[in-house]
């Protein structure tokens, strides 16, 4: 089917952005099993102007639209609020063809478009509270930084009270209805969406959501999914009620102690640390094997979690599959200085624990330097030991 359809969100902005629905993942992070649409505006004004571009892949269609709308030679600003080349891929092709277009961005995005182009362009750097005349229409510009990058702000339209937030309030969703009134819920998606992208960056959305308090609005100009004209207020309800849980923390301190074992070796040795632990602090201790855990569920422990002490047996030489979605999942930003150790059980070498502190270092934990390793089965001494272990782990960390 031709995807060459522009809409119409006002009289003089237009949606004209494009449909990606068999996408299968985003980012490589993240499932997008409802696919993902990778939105483009279009702003009428005396100087026209272009709010983000699309992902590369699809220049040829985004040109088609681009083209119902104007000239080419017309375009005088491209807006990007954000510059992940999945909004700005086709920032290149376009800037060939504009030749009077320059490009309107943040000073972080200005620098990483000049990495990601290659060549020079025109550019207008903004900052929090700089407007932009238009002849007939003003752009007001809003710093809402690490949304999920440094570059990221908001641009608002005064005349037509529209707010482009490009990653912020959007969802990997395609429906070619566009709008919020148009599509199925889509709650599941939107929460999913947050949760991956936005919520290590928790503080910073309730800070963008303070800013853009008291602004007029007639819809939110999303860069992924639905066009939130009717129910935008919600949206912007869930994501400061996302990000106030994700902020949140529990009563007591949480140490987390997630493990894998082929035989429950390294489980047995799990839970005694566990009470070595608690014979000492005060505080709750977390122990899990991981093989199973969706990934949604130990993201939410280690998120919760003020310390971390990782078990893996040695295979191969090396630690297992699930251990590699914790260090995926420690968010340096988030998880920083966070205290954390390494454990497990081997036969005759004995890396996994190795590896386990060496990753866990690289991504800015605070480390305990012993670790806690043992030959094949934890006999009578060996869980003693790992009581101690536990101990001297609590006192060093929370005492
Ligand atoms: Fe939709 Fe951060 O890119």
């Amino acid at each position: 089917m031709k995807d060459d359809k522009v809409l119409d969100i006002t009289p003089d902005v237009k949606w004209i952005g494009v449909l990606d629905k068999d996408l299968a993942t985003f980012d490589v992070v993240m499932e997008t099993k409802y696919g993902t649409t990778y939105n483009s505006y279009f702003i009428n004004a005396d100087k026209k102007a272009i709010v983000e571009t699309s992902k590369e892949k699809f220049w040829d269609v985004y040109q088609r639209k681009i083209e119902q709308v104007c000239s080419l030679d017309e375009i005088e600003y491209i807006i990007v609020n954000h510059t992940e080349p999945d909004h700005s891929g086709n920032l290149k092709h376009l800037l060939k063809v504009a030749p009077h277009a320059q490009v309107v961005a943040t000073g972080n995005a200005v620098r990483y478009l000049k990495d990601l182009l290659g060549f020079d362009f025109p550019y207008l750097i903004v900052k929090d509270g700089d407007t932009l005349d238009l002849g007939n229409k003003q752009l007001r510009f809003i710093s809402a930084p690490n949304l999920h990058w440094p570059d990221s702000m908001f641009t608002y339209l005064l005349e037509d009270k529209l707010l482009f937030t490009c990653d912020a309030f959007g969802a990997h969703y395609c429906d070619a209805a566009m709008f919020d009134d148009m599509v199925p819920n889509y709650d599941d998606a939107f929460k999913y969406y947050f949760d991956v992208i936005l919520k290590p960056y928790s503080k910073f959305m309730l800070k963008a959501i303070e800013k853009i308090k008291g602004l007029e609005i007639e819809a939110i100009c999303t860069g992924h999914g639905p066009i939130l004209r009717r129910h935008w207020q919600r949206y912007v309800e869930l994501s400061d009620q996302y990000a106030r849980e994700a902020l949140s923390m529990p009563e007591k301190d949480i140490v987390f102690i997630p493990y894998v074992s082929a035989y429950e070796k390294t489980g047995q040795v799990a839970h005694k640390i566990a009470e070595g632990i608690k014979s000492v602090a005060d505080v709750d201790v977390e122990v899990s094997n991981i093989e199973c855990m969706p990934l949604g569920d130990l993201d939410e422990r280690i998120s919760k979690s003020k310390a971390y002490i990782i078990g893996s047996p040695t295979i191969n030489q090396n630690t297992l599959l699930p251990v590699y979605k914790i260090f995926a999942l420690i968010n340096p930003i988030r998880d920083r200085n966070k205290p954390a150790a390494a454990f497990g059980s081997y036969g005759w070498s004995g890396e996994a624990p190795h590896i386990i502190k060496a990753n866990l270092k690289s991504l800015k934990l605070k480390l305990f330097d012993e670790m806690f390793l043992f030959k094949f089965t934890p006999h009578k001494n060996v869980l003693e030991d790992a009581y101690v272990y536990g101990q001297k782990f609590a006192k060093h960390f929370f005492n």
